[in-house]
């Protein structure tokens, strides 16, 4: 019999240096913003770190080889992809990773490909490397939002030129199907540019019957073409801890990814250990926190979907729900949603001022106060 997991303990988070809590410290706002969850880690994890924190030296990471090993060996049991170990570049965090993604690829003057809408950091990163965004716009089909790859196939082929991709997809929630991947798997090797690929929600896919695929796992051409991020930190609750990786499986871009120590710091080795943990013994913890967010999920979208002027759409991975509130016609979205209570993140942050994204990884007791918070407030609004 295995260990049943208990989500619904609230866990005191003020006085730990949470972003997420301290933000709306001393107001009466529910922090459901950015994308870390209230749930305390597996038990496997912290007897890791324990272990680790033992040693009573914490120099500098160097390799991580068992890990190392390990991602691969996961790659190939989740998704029948063949990873060596040596294509996995260890960082410290993904949005490092879209860094050294943009300026192993681009030079100043030339375009990186982002979508809109998105992850805040992805639009930003190509101008930090003197690079400009061609936005790429994504549409929505049958409650899905996608990337528009009829848009995507009039553009012109530019060997070496980036796109970045996201998928599962923040903020929409989209767990891209095979067929969809594929063809943009085509138009990449078509046009000769490099994918970028940051699948660090591929853990959290919430819908029965779907299966994350990585984009690189579609064939040997792609393969080359590809950088692919990943990390333990958002389905295991370790954001806080530095610990992210890439698989490169080509040199030259592997040598261009690997962690120069003079602008991007080495791991931290808490993070190593507690990833390693993670990536070992917490599957089945994973299994019943996914089918507590679907439960959570759906508890949120039968009753948003009931508010006039509120949608919400089957968020199929992530814990993250891209809530269209355009049709209530508010002048200020977030300053509404958080007088009434709740701290969500603004969708004008991620590209489309008319939606709000509200994180719903947190015990159901507080999800429940949150919901009664909207009803109140749209109510209000509508009378
Ligand atoms: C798609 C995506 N990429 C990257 C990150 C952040 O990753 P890191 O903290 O490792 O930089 C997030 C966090 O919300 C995310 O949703």
């Amino acid at each position: 019999m295995s260990e049943i997991y208990d989500f619904d303990r609230e866990i005191e988070r003020r006085d730990t240096n949470s972003a997420k809590w301290e933000k709306y410290r001393g107001r009466d706002i529910l922090p459901m913003w950015v994308a870390d969850s209230d749930f305390a880690v597996a038990p496997p994890i912290v007897e890791a770190m324990h272990r680790r924190v033992d040693h009573p030296v914490y120099g500098y990471a160097h390799t991580a080889k068992p890990l190392q090993e390990l991602i691969a060996a996961r790659m190939q049991r989740l998704y029948d992809w063949q990873v060596s170990p040596d294509w996995v570049v260890m960082l410290p965090g993904i949005v490092g990773a879209l860094h050294l993604a943009c300026r192993a690829t681009g030079r100043a003057g030339e375009g990186a490909y982002v979508p809109q809408v998105i992850y805040p950091p992805f639009a930003r990163a190509p101008s930090f490397h003197g690079m400009h965004n061609l936005t790429m716009p994504m549409t929505w089909r049958d409650e899905r939002l996608l990337l528009d790859l009829d848009w995507l196939e009039r553009q012109p082929a530019k060997p070496g030129q980036i796109l970045l991709f996201c998928n599962p997809q923040n903020p929409g929630g989209t767990c891209y199907r095979r067929d969809e991947l594929e063809r943009l798997v085509a138009l990449v090797e078509d046009k000769q540019w490099i994918l970028c690929s940051d699948e660090v929600h591929c853990d959290l896919v919430l819908e029965a019957g779907l299966q994350h695929i990585p984009v690189a796992s579609l064939g040997s051409g792609i393969e080359q073409r590809s950088i692919t991020l990943m990390a333990p930190s958002k389905t295991f609750n370790l954001a806080g801890l530095g610990c992210a990786f890439a698989i490169v499986p080509e040199p030259k871009l592997r040598k261009a990814m690997t962690t120069n120590p003079f602008i991007v710091p080495h791991v931290n080795v808490i993070g190593l250990a507690a990833a390693e943990a993670a990536y070992r013994h917490c599957d089945e913890w994973n299994r019943q926190q996914c089918i507590y967010l679907a439960a959570n999920r759906d508890l949120l979208r039968e009753r948003i979907n009931r508010l006039p002027g509120l949608k919400l759409g089957p968020v199929e991975a992530t814990y993250l729900a891209w809530i269209d509130v355009s049709a209530l016609g508010l002048d200020d979205p977030p300053a509404f949603f958080e007088a009434a209570g709740i701290g969500m993140s603004p969708g004008k942050d991620f590209g489309d001022s008319g939606y709000m994204r509200l994180n719903f990884a947190c015990p159901r007791s507080r999800l429940e106060l949150a919901i009664e918070r909207i009803e109140r407030a749209v109510e209000a609004h509508q009378n």
